[in-house]
């Protein structure tokens, strides 16, 4: 595909008629963005198209580079430009793991820079913490489904805002879903998330009891926990069975690294954003990075097979992708220039 100046310039007309390009932006806030209209079918489809842009290298995206005041924070800025869907911008997002406890604060916050294409000035700036809550667990639910459609079980670790989201997700893409098992270490996180989402879809959710009860019962088990340098491997190598299917986005922290060394295919959704890590001392340093099988996008556009048996273990760790920032992002801007949602700031 040719991504010529053409393709974007009906695209730049549209919103320069609502908005006076290079002179202002928008400013979206968290409620906006939640509030404008992009259901969850709709960042499924998004995040989709954005996984074949990327498995089929029709982007640009450097690995995150990051500040870390305290041991176990990071800040991340995230840019990437993807020109199918003509997204480009910069997400600038912290992770605070003890928020939650010390300030009543989230973990995840952050902000998001959206530009034109053609002229390169910003046309956006928004909160980006809803967007990252829907693009985590639609990278998850859609990699679950193309690696494991058939799966009856999914476990989640982490109840907090992606455990909530991911048990939101996943019975849109895993269609003979029975049950869905949660677990937290904090048992009041669980009984909320059930409380919140067994409502809200057909699926029975069920609170485990342990890690090993999970791990035993789910053919297909997500993570979104905490993400530390020592991995917490509260999923013991000795659960895991033939055939299961891992899809964490924190990392290494929850499963034992045993798992992630013997799985007959560890895909990741970016070899450079892994080997930062790795490079940062996320993996065993004389062990390195397991080989990496191919990544999310190229199962999602076709490119690689995804499981060829049915006893093949397979790990498929997602860190999160800017590429995937920047479409919802796209998205957002869209919506709320079409329905004049938004304060506009001078520049
Ligand atoms: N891969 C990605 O793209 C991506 C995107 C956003 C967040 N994340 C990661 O996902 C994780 C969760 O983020 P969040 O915004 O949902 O955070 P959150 O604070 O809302 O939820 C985290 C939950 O994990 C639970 N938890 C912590 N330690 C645990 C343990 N040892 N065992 C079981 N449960 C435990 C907490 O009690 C909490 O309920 C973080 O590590 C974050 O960095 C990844």
């Amino acid at each position: 595909m040719n991504y010529d100046h053409a393709y974007f310039e009906k695209d730049r007309e549209h919103f320069a008629e609502k908005l006076n390009v290079g002179k202002e932006i928008l400013y979206i806030t968290r409620e906006e963005c939640e509030n404008i209209g992009i259901t969850r079918d709709d960042a499924l489809n998004i995040t989709k198209n954005t996984l074949i842009s990327h498995g089929k290298k029709e982007y640009e995206m450097p690995a995150k580079i990051g500040i870390h005041p305290w041991t176990e924070v990071f800040f991340h800025a995230m840019p990437a430009y993807v020109p199918e869907q003509r997204a480009l911008g910069c997400k600038w997002i912290e992770c605070f793991p003890n928020n939650p406890k010390k300030y009543d604060l989230p973990q995840t916050t952050g902000l998001l820079i959206l530009n034109d294409v053609l002229s390169g000035v910003p046309v956006a700036v928004m909160d980006c913490t809803w967007l990252t809550a829907m693009r985590t667990p639609a990278v998850t639910v859609l990699a679950a489904a193309a690696l494991h459609p058939d799966a009856e079980n999914f476990g989640m670790f982490g109840c907090g805002v992606q455990g909530m989201e991911h048990v939101r997700f996943v019975p849109k893409t895993l269609k003979h879903l029975k049950k869905i098992y949660v677990y937290d270490v904090v048992e009041a996180a669980a009984d909320n998330l059930i409380k919140t989402v067994q409502p809200e879809i057909d699926v029975e959710i069920i609170k485990a009891a342990s890690p090993q009860e999970i791990a035993e019962k789910c053919e297909v088990m997500s993570s979104a926990t905490i993400i530390l340098k020592e991995p917490l491997c509260a999923v013991k190598d000795e659960w895991i069975s033939a055939g299961q299917t891992i899809v964490p986005c924190d990392m290494n922290t929850f499963f034992d690294l045993k798992t992630q060394y013997r799985a007959d295919k560890y895909i990741v959704d970016s070899v450079d954003e892994h080997e930062l890590f790795a490079q940062m001392g996320y993996f065993p340093a004389d062990k390195g990075l397991p080989e990496v099988y191919c990544q999310t996008g190229e199962i999602l556009a076709g490119l690689k097979e995804g499981r060829t048996s049915k006893d093949e273990l397979i790990v498929c760790s997602n860190i999160g992708m800017s590429v995937c920032d920047v479409t919802m992002a796209k998205a957002i801007f869209d919506a709320a220039i079409e329905k004049g949602v938004g304060q506009k700031l001078k520049l």
